[in-house]
């Protein structure tokens, strides 16, 4: 079986990092794809001591000539990109420190949400999408979330991304592919222990999901053993959504 080369937006920290690590312990290249230069810096010294196929482009996923560059570094240094991982984002109140009720908060902090978290998988969908036509191959994968079928109110920009991703983006996307071998699907979690205060959201389970967990899927996913699934959201939530359904 070839070399894989995975390209990971968001891989300098929580599950984009995991991803990255996992990938190179199977012996993929990977490209770890993020706007923090120094923790980008590091995760790469780190996984070099153990596999040497790996770079790390400093990104911003709001800027398209940022995105088709860290397109065209991956593809100049190992020839393709088979799989890309749409990692990078978060809650917009969260990451600007806006604890506003949604009319009290400034408008730029949900202009930068919908440009994290829609925009910026949107553009690396469409700047790796022309390599996988030429390459007649690849897989893309949406982070979703709980919080898209949910919503929430007041990381609306947020809850509005990643439903967009779950249910227009992940299928017209798939729909684009359909000719030149491309598939796209997306991975939507319930909470996630990347951070400790994910804890404190209910599931059936009564815990929160280990980063691990849903990492598996992503690579179960994003693999030859999953060539039937396309268009389509897995929501993994430890029953979350269910319990609150009923
Ligand atoms: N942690 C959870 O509970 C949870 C639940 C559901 C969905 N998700 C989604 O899964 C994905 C990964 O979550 P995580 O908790 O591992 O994330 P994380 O917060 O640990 O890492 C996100 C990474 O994205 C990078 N990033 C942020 N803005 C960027 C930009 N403009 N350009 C490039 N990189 C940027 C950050 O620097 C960071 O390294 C996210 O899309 C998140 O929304 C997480």
């Amino acid at each position: 079986m070839s070399t894989k080369t995975v390209l990971i937006t968001g891989g300098a920290s929580g599950m984009g990092l995991l991803l990255g690590q996992c990938y190179a312990k199977e012996g993929a290249n990977v490209v770890l794809a993020d706007v923090n230069r120094d923790a980008l810096n590091s995760c790469v010294d780190e996984i070099r001591t153990y596999h040497q196929n790996v770079i790390g482009v400093q990104v911003d996923v709001r800027d398209y000539a940022q995105v088709c560059n860290a397109r065209d570094e991956a593809v100049e240094q190992f020839g393709s990109i088979d799989i890309l991982i749409n990692c990078a984002g978060g809650a917009e109140t969260r990451i600007c420190n806006a604890q506003g009720e949604f009319h009290e908060t400034p408008i730029e902090v949900y202009d930068f949400g919908l440009d994290v978290n829609l925009k910026g998988a949107f553009y690396f969908d469409h700047a790796v999408m022309a390599q996988m036509v030429k390459q007649n191959s690849g897989v893309i994968i949406h982070l979703g979330s709980i919080t898209g079928e949910e919503g929430s109110g007041n990381a609306v920009a947020y809850a509005a991304s990643k439903s967009a991703l779950m249910h227009g983006v992940t299928k017209s996307i798939a729909l684009a592919g359909e000719h030149h071998n491309v598939r796209c699907v997306c991975i939507a979690p319930g909470p996630v222990l990347t951070r400790p205060a994910m804890a404190n959201m209910k599931t059936m389970l009564g815990r929160a999901a280990e980063p691990q967990e849903i990492v598996d899927m992503i690579m179960y996913a994003a693999s030859e053993k999953c060539e039937f699934l396309n268009g389509v959201t897995i929501l993994m939530d430890g029953g979350r959504s269910v319990m609150f359904n009923k």
